[in-house]
């Protein structure tokens, strides 16, 4: 099989992530191009990555006949049109998380790359999480009994952009961010089954001199299977990042760490050079991951991205999979702001971003569920 020949577009922290796992799968891809839009940004991390091609502008790089795939890490506002112009220009495209900010947009970014007959591709590495595929492996082949319920937490101290606190360009703050993981994990983890209602309570506990955004979710989502799936998302929990799953069944339980049960639980009273992820210090206790890409399951989502533009492999994660994911998040903000369990189907018209149906009267409704 040919390398796949991919343009990453964004250079900060998820393209280094992108950049990384590319390294790490040198026989399925390579990175060909960046771009970004502050200068010396994209020059930067050409040299960084021994990337061959930098420009500032996105559709430069659309322009760029070598490249088949468009990786996009820009913030979530930029999404769609990205999207649309990449499938205009006749590349395959894999769009970080969320998948966008609404439901029309979603629509039409999957009927873009239809129409052009290019893969749109949704990069939700947790479908490929070693730990956490083990434990999907373990519940199909019936572990667990019939399992019931599914949780996933992911919480931290906060994003690291001023972009991701500013809700008119993520959309929404702890559950755009972090739940929409958790939701395309439940998901997942049941077997896609059909969704049936989903119930949110969010706040701003703490950062409510920073952002409009919530930062302390807990979303319910029903099955249709009966079912639940259980997502904790936070901004207020410093120390280090923290994602963690629980599985129940009837027959057995499992329970994975995926950082903190990955590293090595460590004391240094002078600290480190290796960043451990959203920690403040490494002075004290702290608990660096090694292998952290693969950890994450960044190769092993890339790899397989790259086998499916070659039409090896069928994609787990797509254009659709954002749809549903987009819509629980719909559903969630909208539950939050009416207090009550809301039903899917959910595609309300008009909406500007999924926060606006938590909060539409202003920031002095900044609180409560
Ligand atoms: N899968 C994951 O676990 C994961 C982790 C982090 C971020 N993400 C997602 O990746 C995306 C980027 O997040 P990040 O953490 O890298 O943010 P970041 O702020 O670190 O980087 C954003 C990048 O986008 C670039 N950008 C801004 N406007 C642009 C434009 N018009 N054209 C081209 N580039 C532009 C910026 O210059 C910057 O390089 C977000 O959607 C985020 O939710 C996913």
């Amino acid at each position: 099989m040919s390398k796949v020949r991919i343009g990453i577009i964004g250079s900060r922290f998820q393209a280094d992530c992108v950049a990384g796992a590319a390294k790490a799968v040198p026989d399925e891809v390579e990175v060909v191009a960046v771009a970004s839009p502050t200068k010396g940004h994209a020059a930067d991390f050409a040299k960084r990555h021994g990337v061959a091609r930098a420009s500032t502008d996105y559709r430069e790089l659309l322009r760029d006949r070598d490249v088949e795939l468009v990786w996009i890490t820009a913030p979530n506002r930029l999404h769609a049109q990205m999207t649309i112009d990449a499938a205009e220009a006749g590349k395959h495209v894999v769009c970080e998380k969320p998948l966008c900010m609404t439901l029309e947009e979603a629509d039409a970014m999957i009927a873009a790359c239809h129409k052009a007959g290019v893969l749109l591709l949704y990069a939700e590495e947790l479908f490929f999480t070693p730990k956490y595929v083990k434990a999907k492996q373990m519940a199909d082949e019936g572990a667990f009994g019939r399992v019931h319920l599914v949780k996933q937490g992911e919480k931290h101290s906060g994003p690291h952009s001023p972009w991701f606190w500013d809700v008119e360009q993520s959309g929404g703050g702890a559950v755009m961010d972090l739940g929409c993981h958790g939701i395309a994990f439940c998901w997942w983890f049941l077997g896609k089954p059909k969704i049936k209602s989903v119930y949110s309570q969010m706040a701003t506990q703490v950062h409510r001199d920073r952002t409009q955004g919530e930062d302390e979710a807990l979303t319910i989502i029903e099955f249709a299977t009966g079912a639940i799936g259980m997502v904790e998302s936070s901004w207020n929990r410093p120390g280090g990042m923290d994602d963690s799953i629980e599985v129940f069944g009837d027959k057995g339980q499992t329970y994975a760490d995926l950082l903190m049960g990955n590293a090595l639980p460590t004391y240094s009273e002078v600290g480190f050079g290796y960043a451990v992820e959203k920690a403040a210090t490494t002075k004290g206790w702290t608990y660096p991951v090694f292998e952290e890409h693969w950890n994450y399951g960044f190769p092993q989502e890339m790899r397989h991205f790259a086998r499916c533009v070659r039409g090896n492999e069928t994609p787990i994660a797509d254009g659709e999979t954002g749809r549903v994911v987009q819509e629980v998040l719909y559903a969630a903000y909208a539950s939050a702001g009416e207090g009550r369990k809301v039903m899917l189907p959910f595609k309300p018209k008009g909406v500007g971003k999924p926060i606006d149906l938590w909060k539409q009267e202003g920031p002095s409704t900044r609180s409560g569920g």
